[in-house]
């Protein structure tokens, strides 16, 4: 039986991540921050599992994580943990260059120290915000960085480190340079869950508008279930090596928005442009989307769409096992389905 760490397990690919291994028959040790407020939901149905444990410990603790590492003496780890949301780390630059660097540091580190570097395999999550102010289109292991903002800049430092640790101690180190992957499970603040959250409720009438920030942003978004399968898969091969994780096809804010409304029945349409465009609802005459600048952000990457070649051939793994359509959907009809559940509730007083 192997046994894995997952840092970050409590987060949307730690969760799918943990199921995706337990099904495997590993063993799965999943590192928890502790926090006043408990946040477990996505691995709640996974705590009474013989196979699951979970562990307390903080990327910024060094200490702690040596702790972990020894006790578990893994044969992988995952290293998920990260402050990561882009925005966010225009306010905390320093916090998520803590967390998102040296966190990682911390983890290569802490297996060098135990003697484990030949033993234990490690994922890196690198991220296509390393593409940033992008260079080219569409984007490969060949194109250069560009990072673009503190969060791209400090997981640049994560994906040198750890390429930097595969060349001078042979540790069996990996980055998967991972393009945005959603889900039901993605985090509120983040645009596609902000958008289909809010879709279901408007169309339940539990919400008058949706304020975006950038709605020209062109992504290349994946089902998050899918893309864990590659950080396994990373891991199974003979040789060490870095991966574009994506599924080549490329959509804008506004399409995602127009899709998620459409799966709740409401038709768009669009005028004005800049900070005055605004999705109408073409039944009623609503003013249903708006511009807010609040969202906007100092420097935005907008052109990310991944060239997942690479990932097909060598991994054998298929990127449009779910379709962006699909995923939409997918995550539309799931939060509708929590918007209705909470018109009941209002009803029932
Ligand atoms: N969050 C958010 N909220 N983004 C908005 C909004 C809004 O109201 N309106 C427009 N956007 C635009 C952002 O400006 C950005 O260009 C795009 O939508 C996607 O934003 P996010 O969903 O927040 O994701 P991200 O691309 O910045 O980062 C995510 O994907 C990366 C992989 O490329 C995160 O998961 C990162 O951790 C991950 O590395």
């Amino acid at each position: 039986m192997k046994t894995a760490l997952i840092t970050g397990v409590s987060g949307q690919d730690g969760s799918y991540l943990a199921e995706l291994l337990l099904d495997k028959g590993y063993d799965v040790h999943g590192l928890v921050r502790r926090t006043s407020v408990d946040r477990k939901e996505h691995i709640e149905h996974l705590l009474d599992r013989e196979c699951f444990h979970i562990h307390y410990g903080d990327m910024m603790d060094p200490l702690g994580l040596v702790d972990v590492i020894h006790s578990i003496e893994p044969d992988e780890i995952y290293n998920l943990a990260a402050q990561s949301h882009v925005a966010v780390s225009f306010s905390v630059p320093e916090y998520t260059a803590q967390t998102d660097a040296l966190g990682t540091l911390r983890i290569l580190e802490a297996v060098r120290i135990l003697g484990l570097e030949k033993r234990c395999r490690i994922y890196q999550a690198s991220t296509s915000e390393l593409f940033g102010k992008v260079e080219e289109v569409p984007q490969s292991e060949r194109t250069p960085f560009h990072p673009y903002s503190p969060y791209a800049v400090a997981k640049q430092y994560g994906y040198w480190i750890v390429r930097e640790y595969r060349e001078a101690y042979g540790m069996f180190a990996c980055n998967g340079i991972l393009f945005n992957h959603e889900s039901e499970r993605r985090g509120e603040s983040f645009v596609t869950r902000k958008i289909t959250l809010a879709a279901g409720r408007i169309a339940c009438g539990l919400q008058e508008k949706l304020y975006l920030g950038n709605l020209d942003s062109r992504r290349d978004w994946g089902y998050a279930k899918d893309y864990v399968e590659c950080m396994w898969l990373m891991l199974q091969q003979n040789e060490p090596d870095d991966f574009v994780i994506a599924t080549g096809v490329q959509h804008t804010v506004r399409e995602f928005t127009q899709l998620a409304f459409h799966c709740n029945g409401i038709e768009l349409d669009w005028q004005g442009s800049g900070q005055d465009e605004k999705g109408i609802d073409r039944a009623s005459g609503k003013v249903l989307v708006e511009v807010s600048p609040a969202f906007y952000r100092p420097t935005d990457v907008v052109d990310l769409l991944g060239d997942p070649t690479k990932a097909k051939t060598k991994l054998g793994w298929n990127p449009q096992h779910t379709t962006y359509e699909r995923l939409v959907e997918l995550m539309a009809v799931h939060d509708r389905k929590l918007a209705e559940r909470e018109r009941i509730l209002l009803k029932q007083g």
